[in-house]
């Protein structure tokens, strides 16, 4: 690509490692919404579990829009590090204007006028990602109300900047979130529906797709005896793509099968390579959304440690004799903050790291009183649980661990 086109694709994130693969239904579905001449508002949000691609499709549509001459250039701010309105602005201001620095001027108004003469100029795709690191989590009470504020007007502002700005001239915006968002972009429910693109998991041959990418540096084209191990690793991963795309070295180094079987080891090896690192350990992109979930949700959540990728709501009930009200939290919280994903029959499709991410967290007696459950006799198929039960002693045996005994009274 030649240094003009490189400029004007200026601080977007390089394309996955295999390539961009697949997606081509959101592509079309977000050129459609977001063409120049469309009579909808020029913006769109992108939302969906963590790690499932938003990111990736974000950055690919804006290399398309810019090589296509769709758009004349694109700018993305990640609001997870660029945190306040002000250094969003001077994120934008660096990559639109030459030699810009926010701190040059007295006053947010002047510091506008430069980048709003360019965006008026030139036709421009802004990028904001990872908005979620900004949503208020006005359920916590454990969080200092000083933080809460602060993050709640970081948000406001940012939100408002983008508003003021997108609408010149011919610019489109672009959102990434794991949550939904609050005003103005959630003002018009009818309208933020058109403008809310969920993804989810890959589809079956784009993940197969990208495996065979991944193993194709090394070994060549996968053989058809490849195509089984492949196909069960997608369904235990869930189509997840950062799962997928953190475990190429893995598929290199083992093969197929070898990787689904030590999954679980290979997960705790990236968190203590990267710890906290959200895009290179599966456990800590799981953990930031964990944090945002409420602090009798995030405790109720944690039996799911003795699942594995996917569970029934009506299932947590019986076995932990939940109010439904309770499960129905517990359940619309995981999906609300990109830990779950409904599926058919009201399963919910778990982030393929959360079981075992919950599962270090709890203690011995913790996992042998869920074992020891009457209620989990006979549960199969996709309420697989992973406990290995160990003796029960006494038929009524009841477990005390917190989230045991949390039956609303
Ligand atoms: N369509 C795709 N083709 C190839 N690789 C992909 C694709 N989508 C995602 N990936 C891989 O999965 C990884 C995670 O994707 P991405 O960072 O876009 O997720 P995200 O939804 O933005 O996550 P987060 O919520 O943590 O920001 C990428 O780094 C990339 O390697
Ligand atoms: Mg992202």
């Amino acid at each position: 690509m030649g240094t003009r086109a490189k400029e004007r694709l200026s601080d977007l994130p390089q394309p996955p490692e295999t390539g961009f693969i697949g997606r081509s239904r959101e592509l079309l579905v977000l050129e459609r919404q977001l063409r120049p001449q469309s009579n909808q508002a020029r913006w769109a949000l992108i939302r969906g579990q963590g790690g499932e691609g938003k990111t990736a499709l974000a950055v690919e549509y804006a290399r398309w829009q810019v090589r296509s001459g769709q758009t004349r250039r694109a700018a993305f701010v990640s609001v997870e590090q660029h945190s306040s309105a002000e250094a969003v602005l001077d994120a934008l201001g660096r990559q639109l204007v030459p030699d810009y620095s926010v701190t040059a001027y007295p006053d947010i108004d002047q510091a506008l006028q430069p980048i709003e003469r360019a965006l008026r100029e030139q036709p421009t795709l802004l990028i904001l990602d990872n908005l979620e690191s900004l949503l208020p989590r006005t359920t916590d009470p454990t969080a200092p109300a000083a933080l809460v504020e602060t993050t709640a007007d970081s948000l406001a502002a940012i939100l408002a900047l983008a508003a003021r700005l997108y609408p010149l001239g011919e610019n489109r915006l672009l959102l990434t979130s794991r949550e939904t968002l609050p005003a103005p972009f959630a003002a018009d429910q009818q309208r933020h529906k058109l403008q809310l693109h969920e993804i989810h998991r890959l589809a079956r041959e784009d993940a197969i797709a990208l495996i065979e990418q991944a193993l194709a540096q090394t070994s060549g084209a996968p053989s058809d005896a490849q195509r089984e191990p492949i196909e069960a690793l997608i369904e235990t991963v869930q189509g997840h793509a950062r799962t997928l795309a953190l475990l190429a070295p893995s598929l290199r180094a083992l093969g197929v099968a070898a990787t689904r079987e030590r999954l679980t080891a290979l997960m705790e090896e990236m968190e203590r390579q990267h710890p906290g690192e959200r895009e290179h350990s599966l456990y800590a992109s799981v953990a930031l959304s964990l944090a945002r979930l409420a602090p009798e949700v995030r405790e109720r959540a944690r039996v799911l440690g003795v699942f594995q990728g996917s569970v029934h709501p009506e299932v947590l009930r019986v076995m932990m004799d939940w109010e439904q009200a309770q499960v129905t939290e517990l359940a619309q919280g995981l999906v609300a903050t990109g830990l779950a994903t409904p599926g058919p029959y009201d399963h919910l499709a778990l982030n393929p790291a959360l079981c075992p991410y919950l599962l270090r967290g709890l203690d011995g007696e913790e996992r042998a009183g869920l074992a020891r459950l009457p209620q989990l006799r006979g549960l199969r198929g996709r309420n697989r649980l992973i406990l290995q039960a160990p003796g029960v002693k006494g038929r009524h045996y009841k477990p005390t661990s917190r989230f045991l005994s949390t039956k609303a009274s």
